[in-house]
């Protein structure tokens, strides 16, 4: 079973004081470990007052991704059980690269309040200021075959679907993986792998969500291709502790069924958001510019678009290509 945390002690005693004996009591650790984690906590910005005799009280909890806030009640088995937590670093898929490499668990997860190098598909860079959006990489090492790799890009992209569902948002995938709103783009997803011909060692997907940015603070290039959550309501801010929250249980959720039972769940829910098919497009590699039109019409079972052109049907997997609606 999870343990209980001393920030979510203190949540729950509300406008109450908590001693330190029973936070001792409770966690199986002496008074002086207490006071050490209060201090700990209050360097990373909570608000906690202490009274002689009374013990402590929150008064104040600062809007981080702290592992202490998105563990509360998360309830996942895999994804987020290991937390590693950075105020600012270039890329959180570079960073989770590294620990996968030193060994890190399966579902670890890198979580950044900023990324001064943000690196989006096709060497891109990708937008993402502090304090502003959910900035995160999750490392996976899955039992299936690389080949089976590919699909996990359209597993994250549901999960943060499903999640914003929860939310009450209506998002919708623009294959493979960009969720949208309005034709401008809501989340971005990086899918990186190593590994052998037969045998994945790990897998960093990294997951961009624009929670909290205004229209205004998009650098003016982005402005008509980006937007957020808070643009997309009415600009009132979301928590993004929750939203974090809701996406690793999702996630968690979704990894759990593919490695037991395979992605036709996935695909299908896939279906469910898509925006893509039905509608022209425009199939650009990213290597050469060259492009062919035509009308997407499906998602086989490897995930990739199958697209009706004048000269019959191709199959076009993520990678080196972009997609234009026509
Ligand atoms: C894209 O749409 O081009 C993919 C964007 C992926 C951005 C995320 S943010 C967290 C993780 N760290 C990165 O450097 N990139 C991914």
């Amino acid at each position: 079973m999870r343990k209980t945390t001393i920030v979510e002690m203190l949540r729950n005693a509300g406008e109450n004081f908590i001693s330190g004996e029973s936070i001792a009591g409770e966690l199986g650790i002496s008074r002086t470990a207490v006071w050490k984690h209060i201090q700990a906590l209050r360097d990373s910005g909570y608000e906690i007052l202490s009274r002689e005799r009374r013990g402590y009280k929150l008064k104040d909890a600062p809007d981080l991704l702290l592992p202490s806030e998105i563990q509360i009640g998360l309830d996942t088995e895999i994804v987020g059980k290991e937390m590693n937590y950075y105020p600012s670093v270039d890329s959180t898929n570079r960073v989770a690269k590294k620990l996968a490499y030193h060994g890190a668990a399966d579902g670890a997860i890198v979580v950044a309040e900023e990324q001064t190098g943000g690196k989006g598909r096709l060497d891109r860079n990708f937008f993402s200021p502090r304090g502003k959006g959910i900035w995160f990489s999750v490392i996976l090492r899955p039992n299936f075959l690389p080949k089976d790799a590919p699909k996990c890009t359209l597993m994250a992209a549901v999960a943060v679907a499903e999640a914003m569902t929860r939310f009450k948002f209506k998002p919708e995938i623009k294959w493979p993986n960009d969720i949208m709103h309005d034709g401008r783009k809501l989340v971005g997803i990086l899918t990186e792998m190593t590994g052998e011909i037969a045998k994945i060692s790990y897998m960093v997907i990294g997951i961009g969500i624009n929670v909290n940015i205004s229209r205004d603070e998009f650098p003016e290039d982005l402005r008509g291709i980006a937007t957020s959550l808070c643009e997309m309501n009415g600009g009132e801010e979301l928590s993004r502790v929750y939203l974090l929250r809701a996406v690793l249980e999702e996630f968690d959720k979704f990894y759990r069924e593919v490695t037991a039972s395979g992605f036709d769940k996935v695909l299908a829910r896939w279906k469910k958001y898509n925006f893509t098919l039905g509608k022209n497009v425009r199939v650009i590699s990213a290597s050469d510019g060259s492009f062919f039109t035509g009308k997407a019409i499906d998602l086989n079972h490897d995930g990739a678009l199958v697209v009706e052109t004048a000269n019959g049907l191709q199959t076009v997997y993520a990678g080196d290509v972009s997609i234009r609606q026509t």
